[in-house]
């Protein structure tokens, strides 16, 4: 059960409870990716008919999405995992920054917003845990397609330029593939006069999905998924019904711990070449992975050490960086893995290093001796990513382990635990006794006021 609460400190008090050292075997069901239903949810403000979304996620960064966009006077109805969006009647007015804090894909409304009303105000999403998160692309790109931008006490102000009634297509060059910047721009092209080229334009699936749902929707796009997008500006989009992709992150995650467990399980639905990349990366370090249509099955062996270098897609995903890092600290011989999207995206090192990895960090590049075994602990995830990490390297010690950090796994990980549990291992979600309050939610390598301050990756 994901309990969605406003009250942080709730989360906190949760804690999961893992008896390490099992196998995992059986069939593990992917939900849809968190980051195209998230962005998908700012696209329906493109249009004033109903977008029934189907295989959405049931997390809290969905959750936080969905009151973002009550908050602008969508009607939102959730049925299961299918969500009827109805952005007929919307109000534009400021989000409020509690609404948007610590969710980076609310930022990807400001796209859609201005060029359906010509106007939009969104707070800035701010730094996270992972890294300073700019938004320079997104503001850039937009004034290239004739937005008048000021950042006003934090909050971004977007509008047309005097006179006109629209934005209007243009050539535009990003300096780095930014996932955000490129949906942000596609968003708003699509409703611009004229053509718009995206050149250096990021390649991940979950653009692809957002761009077929679009061309549902009525829009012109050419080559999603390719690093040059071209888009021919349309009067209006109408509404459509969409299946969210499957979670590639989700699916590398549960095919990492296998590995790491010795394990032989199946992880279905899946697109496989979304995760081309991570499977290589596994085949290398000696698992075994076998495709068949839309399942991938693996059966993990001794594990090698393999180096690994994050990238754009269709690159090593960063979003999986941490997971596969817990898998190395137990490999044969020595590894490295070198971050180069996010800068700080290395809070889950020191925690494994104190379950006995042997894991040196230096400038965003981790060396990593792999060692016969890690001791369970207690355990505080500080990202999304680095809680599936510690969860990976507590299954692989003999002992009991304590995972606190739950208000980050809940964000991108549907019932992640009972998926586990499902597949042989000994997990349980436990309220912790005391509530843990801000003061006393510690961890060695983040004094008190870390704790408190950190935001969503
Ligand atoms: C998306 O974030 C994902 N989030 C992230 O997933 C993912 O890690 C990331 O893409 C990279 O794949 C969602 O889709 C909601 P970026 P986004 O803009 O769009 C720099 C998870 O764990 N940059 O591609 O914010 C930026 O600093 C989350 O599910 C600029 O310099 O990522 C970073 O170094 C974490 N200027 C790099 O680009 C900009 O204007 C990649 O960021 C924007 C980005």
């Amino acid at each position: 059960m994901v309990c969605v609460s406003n009250n942080k400190s709730y989360l906190k008090s949760q804690h999961l409870k893992i008896i390490g050292q099992k196998t995992l075997r059986g069939k593990v069901k992917i939900s849809g990716a968190k980051n195209s239903a998230l962005v998908l949810l700012a696209a329906s403000l493109l249009t004033d008919e109903k977008i029934i979304l189907d295989n959405v996620p049931l997390l809290t960064d969905i959750e936080k999405m969905g009151n973002i966009l009550k908050n602008l006077g969508v009607k939102l109805h959730t049925k299961d995992h299918q969500l009827i969006i109805d952005s007929k009647n919307i109000s534009i007015q400021e989000l409020p920054y509690e609404l948007v804090n610590g969710l980076r894909a609310s930022f990807f409304c400001i796209g859609a917003l201005l060029t359906r009303f010509g106007e939009a105000s969104i707070p800035l999403p701010g730094g996270c845990n992972i890294g300073e998160r700019p938004i320079n692309e997104h503001i850039n790109g937009l004034r290239a397609l004739g937005a008048e931008i000021i950042i006003d006490r934090d909050v971004v102000k977007a509008k047309l330029v005097e006179k006109k009634s629209k934005l209007f297509g243009a050539n535009i060059k990003l300096n780095c593939p930014s996932v955000g910047a490129t949906e942000t721009l596609i968003m708003a092209a699509c409703l611009a006069e004229g053509r718009t080229v995206i050149e250096n334009a990021a390649r991940e699936p979950e653009i692809q999905d957002l761009c077929q749902m679009l061309n549902k929707m009525g829009a012109k796009i050419y080559d999603s998924g390719k690093e040059k997008i071209i888009i021919d500006g349309v009067q209006k989009l109408h509404g459509c019904t969409h299946k969210v992709i499957p979670d590639r992150i989700e699916a590398g995650t549960f095919l990492i711990a296998a590995a790491a467990t010795s394990s032989s399980i199946t992880v279905s639905p899946v697109i496989p070449n979304h995760l081309e990349a991570v499977l290589n990366k596994l085949e290398e370090s000696g698992s075994k992975i076998i495709i068949k249509g839309n399942s991938v099955s693996i059966k993990g062996h001794k594990i090698k050490a393999v180096d690994i270098e994050t990238a754009p897609f269709p690159g090593f995903p960063t979003d999986l960086q941490a997971p596969f890092m817990a898998l190395m600290t137990i490999a044969k011989g020595s590894s490295k893995i070198t971050e180069t999207i996010f800068e700080n995206r290395m809070n889950h090192v020191d925690l494994l290093n104190q379950m006995g990895s042997s894991i040196t960090l230096k400038d965003n590049i981790a060396h990593i001796n792999g060692v016969k075994k890690l001791r369970g602990m207690t355990l505080v995830g500080l990202d999304l990513r680095s809680s599936a990490a510690l969860i990976i390297a507590a299954l692989t010690s003999k002992s009991v382990s304590y995972v606190y950090g739950l208000e980050h796994l809940d964000r991108g990980y549907e019932n992640f635990e009972q998926k586990l549990s499902k597949l042989g291992i000994e997990i349980k979600r436990q309220i912790t006794k005391s509530i843990i309050s801000e003061s006393n939610y510690h961890n060695s390598t983040l004094n008190n006021k870390d704790v408190t301050e950190i935001r969503a990756a």
